[in-house]
């Protein structure tokens, strides 16, 4: 059966936070619940870009990513599972032992190309494309973090069966194609409160209408971006967002990655104690998935792991 057949129905579970007795009422969409491999957002964002190609019967997929990402992760899965040739683009230098991210995606048949930084950073130019073909034939390109148009549709579609009320949106973001899909999936309603997780994210509303044009012929101004929970920068932690996840963890049994969804979560929990978040109103915030990056992360933690318990 073709798991994109159908989206997932994944609970909706009410939240309680640390420390935090403010009448907020928050719910979780569940979407790290979505499947196993592919989880989060990563089943909404590869949806259109697996059916076209297996609609205009391509066989080789290119994409990008880091060495945790979560997006190379599913994608090796999804070409596995499809019988697409898979190839990733990793950025930086092959360092061993091969991390589980990159394992798991080796496991999964993916060929696995590492290229160093500053080359890296063109990889979306006609001139790094053209070598990639010269190497490996025809490809279908798929953008690092997978945001593309179809990415975008895909999105669009992650507020599909919503049966509560709620005032607000929260997300975590990188690229910003998922805010993208939900804000022109909601069409001017309600408020969505976007976090991003990187640094000097002041960019992002840019990408993000700029995204949003490539689904929809309207822009919106309904959102805004909370840019004080990046701690540090992409991937980067601190003991206290590590303590968070864990006492989230007790409270809600729902894991948190360090990378994405906890830092939104911590964002979401100092938001509604400042007031900034008012009482009485109701958030919906999305699970993006990204567990499988713990793993990775607990190596690179040294003595200080993400215990869940
Ligand atoms: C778990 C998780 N949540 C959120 C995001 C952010 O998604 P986007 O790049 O579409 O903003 C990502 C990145 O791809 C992710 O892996």
């Amino acid at each position: 059966m073709n798991i994109f057949e159908n989206n997932p129905i994944v609970p909706i579970q009410q939240i309680k936070f640390p420390g935090n007795n403010i009448p907020v009422n928050v719910f979780m969409k569940r979407d790290d619940l979505t499947d196993i491999f592919i989880s989060g957002n990563k089943f909404y964002k590869l949806k259109y870009n697996i059916l076209y190609a297996l609609e205009n019967n391509i066989n080789r997929l290119i994409s990008f990513g880091g060495a945790y990402s979560n997006h190379i992760h599913a994608f090796s899965y999804a070409c596995k599972l499809f019988g697409f040739e898979g190839i990733g683009i990793i950025r930086g230098e092959l360092t061993y032992p091969i991390n589980p991210t990159l394992k798991f995606a080796a496991q999964n048949g993916m060929k696995i190309e590492y290229v160093p930084r500053s080359e890296y950073r063109l990889k979306h130019t006609d001139e790094f494309k053209a070598k990639l073909k010269e190497k490996y034939g025809e490809f279908f390109y798929v953008p690092e973090g997978g945001s593309n148009k179809l990415a975008i549709k895909g999105a669009a579609e992650i507020l599909d069966n919503i049966d509560i009320d709620y005032d607000y949106i929260a997300l975590a973001a990188g690229t910003g194609g998922t805010a993208a899909g939900i804000i022109s999936s909601l069409r001017g309603e309600k408020f969505i409160y976007v976090f991003p997780v990187l640094k000097g994210a002041e960019f992002l509303r840019g990408e993000i209408n700029n995204f949003v044009n490539l689904h929809s012929s309207s822009s919106y101004n309904n959102f805004d971006l909370i840019k004080d929970y990046h701690f540090g920068g992409y991937a980067k932690t601190k003991p206290e967002l590590l303590a968070f996840i864990e006492e989230f963890y007790k409270l809600n049994e729902i894991q948190l990655d360090p990378v994405y969804t906890g830092k939104m979560m911590f964002g979401l929990n100092e938001s509604i104690k400042s007031g900034f978040i008012p009482e009485g109103k109701t958030v919906l915030a999305i699970h993006t998935g990204g567990l499988q990056g713990i793993e990775g992360m607990n190596h690179r933690l040294d003595n200080r792991k993400i215990n869940y318990f």
